[in-house]
């Protein structure tokens, strides 16, 4: 799924391409898997906007290493084989180790596999990044009874999440070391927030960023966190030059929390905090899908099969599609999207035999007991609308447990209605997949509570999410829409998308780290980030 041509083209006019310094990568995902299958190692890239954005990034650049977990056996063995150190990889669709003689403008990325100890990663995972850093920011718990932070979540925290960041640090500071101490480092998301700090200690002439892919609430949210827990998150993020976010609203939050809770001066115009001397930049880049990429798949013969498959099991008679497209996460209010279809149906008996909704889950972090216990709850609800509904031998819901890309991008281009009906999304990239290679004109069922909104719910259908009756009754405009109108709203929604592509995301952020690098130089007068430049 390479960048088409002429993108790749357009961006080597971009900041990207004008970039010479080196550049680091962490996230806790990695971009590639190693697996051994057969007595034969293979190499799988990863899906999805983040590692088509990077790895587009890494073509264009002389050094750039990302450094991420191992999660595989075969993962440990190749970063055992290379002392620990990055492993180079041509990273085209089927990616291979890099010998050296690739030409050059071959995509080469350093991959630093980071190895933890499997019972701190437990607690850095399971108990403090997925369920407590993510339930706190998506705002998950019903606070009369959860959380209760006890000896675990304490211990958790101080012998999972403290020591796995001190590591995933050190592995960038030493990339950053090797590179002279000059690079420019992007951190992601909410696995990593105490390693900023640690870097910049280490490597004071640093450039470094955060990009928080999650909503971040206010102050009153992180109370929640014991208070010195809550202050060396934020002290780790503010180690940090730009703290990067996907909406004006969770930049702002950012900022209120640094002032209420660290007592520290900021500036809501210039969206800045002071903290020890240095200025930190809150900043807000909307993040989006690769378009080239997703219209490549969409119209491949592989994907106009499966389409051509869902049609004969789903729609044999021209019935309608309502799609709905997620990882069972709480935070997608999955639950709540089937009692609202539950009264639609009620509430409109002429839709039951001629509407279907296919739900294509894909199970997620199954190891966290609050999403095994959901997932047993999607289950239950299906079960009962199912059981009601069904028509001669038909149940209206189609729910599909599974994880297949081309089948999700196959239903995407045939829906009449797409439903995301979040309890908060940092971004919800479904919402743009969907409006960008529909062919039926799908009316967009958007959560205002998902980063989407800020860009697509002028053409949406927006959704309360915690208000089943308003979702029922807007599914119901959505699917009864006339034709010119799901029209006009569809191709406005596929504009605003393909005007602001992944590949513009990760250039507006270069363009404005670039500003910082330039305080390597002599110059005194050298530039800065310009306040606010991006809002
Ligand atoms: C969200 C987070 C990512 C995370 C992904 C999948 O999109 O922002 O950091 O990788 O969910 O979650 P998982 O726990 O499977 O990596």
């Amino acid at each position: 799924m390479g960048m088409a041509n002429t993108a790749k083209a357009e961006q080597d006019t971009t900041a990207a391409a004008r970039l010479d310094v080196p550049v680091v990568v962490l996230s806790h995902r990695a971009p590639v898997q190693f697996r051994r299958e057969q007595g034969k190692r293979l190499i799988r890239r990863g899906a999805g906007g983040l590692v088509t954005a990077l790895v587009g990034l890494a073509g264009q650049l002389d050094d750039a290493v990302w450094v991420c977990a191992a999660t595989t056996d075969e993962d440990s063995a190749a970063a055992a084989e290379h002392d620990g150190g990055a492993v180079p990889l041509v990273m085209t669709a089927e990616p291979t180790p890099a010998d050296g003689n690739e030409a050059d403008d071959a995509p080469v990325l350093g991959v630093r596999l980071v190895d933890v100890d499997p019972e701190q990663h437990e607690d850095f995972y399971q108990v403090v990044s997925n369920p407590l850093l993510w339930f706190i920011q998506h705002g998950l718990y019903g606070l009369a009874t959860s959380p209760n932070i006890g000896r675990t979540e304490r211990d958790a925290y101080e012998q999972g999440y403290v020591p796995v960041n001190e590591a995933f640090a050190d592995a960038v500071a030493e990339e950053v070391e090797a590179r002279g101490g000059r690079a420019l480092v992007m951190l992601h998301d909410y696995h990593f927030y105490l390693v900023a700090d640690r870097v910049r200690a280490r490597c004071p002439e640093v450039v470094l960023s955060h990009f928080i892919h999650i909503p971040w609430p206010g102050p009153d949210a992180w109370l929640v966190l014991p208070a010195d827990i809550r202050e060396q998150i934020l002290r780790g993020l503010l180690g940090n030059d730009v703290v990067a976010f996907h909406t004006e609203r969770f930049a702002r939050n950012f900022l209120l929390c640094c002032q209420e809770l660290l007592g520290l001066p900021i500036d809501l115009d210039t969206k800045t905090v002071r903290v020890g001397g240095r200025v930190v930049a809150a900043r807000t880049y909307p993040i989006s899908i690769d378009v080239d990429a997703l219209v490549e798949m969409a119209t491949s013969d592989e994907v106009e099969e499966l389409a051509a498959e869902l049609q004969r099991e789903l729609l044999p008679d021209g019935q309608q599609l309502l799609l709905r497209v997620d990882r069972t996460d709480p935070s997608k209010n999955i639950v709540r999207g089937f009692l609202a279809f539950e009264l639609l149906l009620e509430q409109h008996p002429e839709l039951v035999g001629t509407l279907r909704f296919l739900a294509f889950l894909q199970p997620s972090r199954l190891d966290v007991p609050e999403y095994s216990d959901y997932l047993g709850r999607i289950g239950a609800i299906v079960a009962r609308v199912n059981a009601r509904h069904a028509r001669a031998g038909v149940a209206p819901i189609d729910l599909r447990l599974q994880e297949h890309y081309p089948t999700a991008v196959a239903a995407y281009t045939l829906c009449d209605a797409v439903m995301v009906n979040s309890l908060a999304d940092g971004m919800n990239l479904v919402a743009k997949e969907a409006v960008t290679v529909s062919r039926h004109h799908a009316v967009l069922c958007l959560s205002e509570s998902t980063g989407a909104h800020a860009e697509l719910g002028a053409f949406a259908v927006t959704l309360n999410p915690f208000d089943i009756q308003q979702q029922a009754d807007a599914l119901y405009a959505a699917l009864t829409m006339p034709a010119r109108e799901r029209a006009d709203r569809q191709a406005a929604a596929a504009n605003v998308v393909r005007g602001n592509d992944v590949a513009k995301w990760l250039d507006a952020q270069i363009a404005d780290l670039r500003l910082l690098t330039g305080l390597w130089s002599e110059e005194p007068e050298g530039p800065r980030l310009a306040p606010a430049a991006r809002d």
